[in-house]
């Protein structure tokens, strides 16, 4: 039995990575016949993205690919997490494909298996074509059908190459933030719009893995990634409480989990949603098709979330310094509220608590035994600073890795199958509705230069990896 304080190994076929995505890192956003996403929209918006960044530039991925593989390769990483951008290979999502776009990742996949480097490719990381979105977008069916012939393509384009395929990555986040709070693009907020948008994205999961199978058969590794929640009840003696984390448990994971890992979706959710919706849009067969089991299911994680019954009564509230704040990316949990997390957290606000990694992976295991399992992204922001020596020293992304990667480790040792962990991200970049004021890369990016800088992170990760084993 290993304990948290020495030095842990980790099987020599585990898969050390890191991660990006297209609209955060690859700019370019015009070129070679690449056409608006809903994210170049949503940037365009005045009050939309901090500073009124957007990834029209971002770390110019697009033109610095080879220096870009030299840093993966001089971190020695197994695999690279990457997305490929539908409006560069289809620009309207419809119809014709884009050559000059699939050439670009004909080239980076190419040039990464030349490097050793294995392909681990999203298809879907948040950029939808804006003609998409303008005849609808998630909330509607036919969204879903244009994604299952953008699978086709992709899948028929790269199998010779590419094995693990990841149909979409997080789309909690696609429905919930781009429909109902709108803090992500398209910016709306239209709670029955976000529940039809979380079936067609399970839908969408679907066609896309049925295309991956189809073209692969065994050899494919079919995934999803999900960000999964961790939540917790303020107060775990209190009936109300607990129920308000099973809410959020059904509406976070369960409805993503359950369409595709058991061809259901949860009853409890469809009761809770029922003033919003009546869930019409499900039509016969479709769970049959979103049913497509998982070769291995990829999670994200980052921290912890503490829930109560909502306390209707303000003053108390404030009183005892919560604050009776209702997140409105919830829909159907207009009951419930959601706790500030004690710190230490990072400069995004989230708290560090590698305990819920653990909770998170032993969770699934228990509740899917068998179910093999990535992180596909972990990682901190944090306000880094330039030192005069030139390096970024940030001990606190070190750390935060160090102690992550051990909760995995503790996770495996309680039965869970993990497979892998990619560290997020390989660089810094546009970092969503903050724009490029959070850092999360273990490599720092010079947006005036964009030079790239090893962080100490980085010299770390290049160490891990390297052993296969977490310092004690
Ligand atoms: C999850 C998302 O997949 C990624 O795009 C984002 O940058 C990180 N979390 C950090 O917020």
């Amino acid at each position: 039995m290993t304990t948290p304080d020495a030095a842990r190994a980790f099987p020599a076929d585990f898969v050390w990575g890191a991660a990006t995505a297209s609209y955060q890192i690859e700019g370019a956003a015009d070129e070679d016949g690449r056409l608006p996403s809903i994210w170049d929209t949503y940037a365009a918006t005045p009050g939309k993205v901090r500073g009124g960044d957007s990834g029209a530039v971002a770390c110019d991925h697009y033109h610095r690919t080879a220096e870009d593989l030299k840093h993966m390769v001089d971190l020695g990483l197994h695999a690279y997490r990457f997305s490929l951008a539908w409006p560069r290979i289809q620009p309207t999502g419809s119809g014709a494909f884009n050559a000059a776009g699939l050439a670009f990742y004909d080239r980076l996949i190419d040039d990464l298996l030349a490097a050793g480097i294995d392909p681990v490719a999203t298809m879907y990381h948040w950029d939808l074509p804006q003609a998409l979105e303008d005849a609808g977008g998630w909330p509607e069916r036919d969204t879903a059908l244009r994604f299952a012939d953008y699978a086709a393509k992709v899948v028929d384009a790269y199998r010779d190459r590419v094995k693990v395929w990841t149909t979409f990555n997080e789309p909690w986040c696609s429905a919930y933030l781009g429909y109902a709070s709108g803090v992500h693009a398209p910016g709306r907020t239209e709670p029955a719009a976000a529940l039809a948008a979380v079936h067609h994205l399970n839908l969408a999961h679907g066609l896309g893995g049925r295309a991956v199978r189809e073209a692969l058969g065994d050899s494919a590794t079919l995934s999803l990634t999900l960000n999964l929640h961790v939540v917790r009840p303020d107060d775990p003696t209190s009936p109300e409480d607990v129920d308000a984390v099973r809410q959020i448990d059904g509406l976070a994971n369960r409805v993503f989990l359950e369409p595709v890992l058991d061809g259901r979706y949860p009853q409890d959710v469809i009761d809770d949603t029922a003033h919003v919706t009546d869930w019409s849009f499900v039509r016969d067969g479709d769970l049959a098709i979103t049913h497509t089991g998982l070769d291995v299911l990829g999670l994200n994680y980052y921290s912890t979330q503490r829930v109560r019954r909502y306390v209707a009564d303000h003053e108390k509230a404030s009183a005892d310094g919560h604050g009776a704040s209702v997140h409105s990316a919830w829909v159907g949990a207009e009951a419930v509220e959601f706790l500030p997390q004690p710190g230490p957290h990072t400069a995004m606000g989230w708290n560090i608590d590698p305990s819920g990694m653990t909770e998170m992976l032993v969770g699934i295991h228990r509740r899917y035994p068998g179910l093999p399992m990535m992180i596909t992204e972990n990682g901190a922001a944090f306000d880094d600073v330039v030192s005069p020596d030139g390096r970024v020293h940030d001990d606190r992304r070190v750390d935060y890795v160090r102690r992550h990667v051990e909760a995995v480790g503790q996770a495996m040792d309680a039965g869970a199958d993990v497979r892998g962990y990619f560290v997020w991200s390989l660089l810094d970049n546009f970092e969503w509705a903050y724009g490029f004021s959070r850092r999360f890369g273990v490599i720092r990016v010079d947006y005036d230069t964009l030079a790239r800088t090893w962080k100490d992170s980085a010299y770390f990760y290049r160490d891990l990896v390297a052993g296969g084993t977490v310092p004690g």
